[in-house]
């Protein structure tokens, strides 16, 4: 181990993260009453220019006035570059009470745009004695964001997790794509020509630089990593598809921007019982193995080791947290 021990974030459940316009209030208690980890108001860019000022009044009445139960309640504030930004933090702070969790800060990039935010929000919480401190989500979604996200990570203690916005990204790399998340037909390996056999074609994971990369930058700075939106909302398939990809590299959650969309990122980013069953066998054969003096032993036909342990009991203690003991 590392002498530089990382300190992790306030833990909490992040397997879905439902994405709610600041523009439409009819959609604030069914969030309220869905079944998601985490809602986030948006203030950016579900909300038109014209609904700006309205929808972050909106957002304040529902942080004063809506039961939003054990979820986590963040408000996606307006970026860096805008004149609505500044208003955002302060309005909201000032006058939304103490039940906001987290700000989500949308294309952070550089280490100085997550400084300004934290100046400005340390300054209304202390003016109106809050009591919960704001954590900070960050969006990386651009190509400067990428650059810099180890920096990014890294540069709040407010700082909780990261978020691979993939549309945005897509847009700030020119990447060759207008849909949100998902594979590329063109993206893809043909086999080696072998004579006259047939080739074939196999479709690659456009996205699997970008999310893996912000994946090492948040584990590494004890921050959570999720994926964000599938815009494709008639098709789950493709939804779990990409939900999985992202799980298997390391990612806690994947954004809903449709409330068909919870259920599935709830099951895929809880481990199964059967995952928690050969979590526990693990963490047995591994007590028995250190009672015997041994740092590897067999199970299932498999080597386990010290590392299994540690991701053993990730597993389990994930598992814990779900069902709330
Ligand atoms: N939060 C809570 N409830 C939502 C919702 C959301 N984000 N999106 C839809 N619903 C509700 C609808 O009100 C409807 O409820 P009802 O059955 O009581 O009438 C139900 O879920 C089904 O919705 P549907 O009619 O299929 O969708 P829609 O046409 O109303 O809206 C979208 C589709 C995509 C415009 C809408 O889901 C949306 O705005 N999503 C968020 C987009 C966003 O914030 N993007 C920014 C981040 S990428
Ligand atoms: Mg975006």
């Amino acid at each position: 181990m590392s002498f530089t021990i990382v300190e992790q974030a306030t833990p909490r459940l992040n397997r879905s993260e439902l994405a709610v316009p600041g523009s439409r209030t009819e959609l604030f208690e069914k969030a309220a009453q869905s079944d998601v980890d985490v809602v986030f108001l948006d203030c950016e860019d579900a909300v038109a220019p014209d609904e700006k000022e309205t929808a972050r009044k909106n957002i304040i009445q529902a942080l004063n006035d809506i039961d939003w139960g054990t979820k986590t309640v963040s408000v996606r504030i307006n970026g860096l570059d805008t004149h609505y930004m500044y208003r955002d933090v302060v309005d909201i702070l000032e006058q939304g009470g103490e039940r906001l969790d987290m700000i989500m800060i949308p294309k952070v990039g550089t280490a100085s745009d997550v400084y300004a935010v934290d100046m400005l929000v340390t300054q209304v919480e202390a003016a109106v004695k809050r009591k919960k401190r704001i954590g900070f989500e960050l969006i990386i979604e651009t190509a400067l964001g990428m650059a810099n996200v180890e920096a990014c990570a890294a540069a709040s203690p407010r700082n909780e997790s990261l978020h691979f916005g993939v549309a945005d990204y897509a847009a700030s790399t020119k990447a060759r794509t207008t849909v949100i998340g998902g594979p590329h037909a063109d993206y893809g390996v043909l086999t080696d020509k072998n004579g006259d056999a047939p080739r074939d074609y196999h479709w690659g994971d456009m996205w699997h630089y970008a999310i893996s990369r912000m994946v090492v930058a948040a584990r590494a700075n004890g921050l959570r990593p999720v994926d964000g939106p599938f815009g494709d909302f008639s098709d789950p398939e493709g939804y779990k598809a990409q939900a999985n990809r992202a799980g298997v590299l390391g990612c806690e959650g994947k954004w809903a921007i449709h409330p068909s969309q919870i259920a599935m990122a709830n099951e895929l980013f809880s481990p199964s019982e059967a995952d928690v069953t050969k979590a526990q066998r693990i963490l047995d054969a591994m007590a028995q193995a250190q009672k015997e003096g041994k740092g590897a032993v067999s199970l299932d036909g498999r080597l386990i080791d010290i590392a299994s342990i540690k991701q053993a009991e990730n597993l389990i203690s994930k598992a814990k947290a779900i069902s709330g003991n």
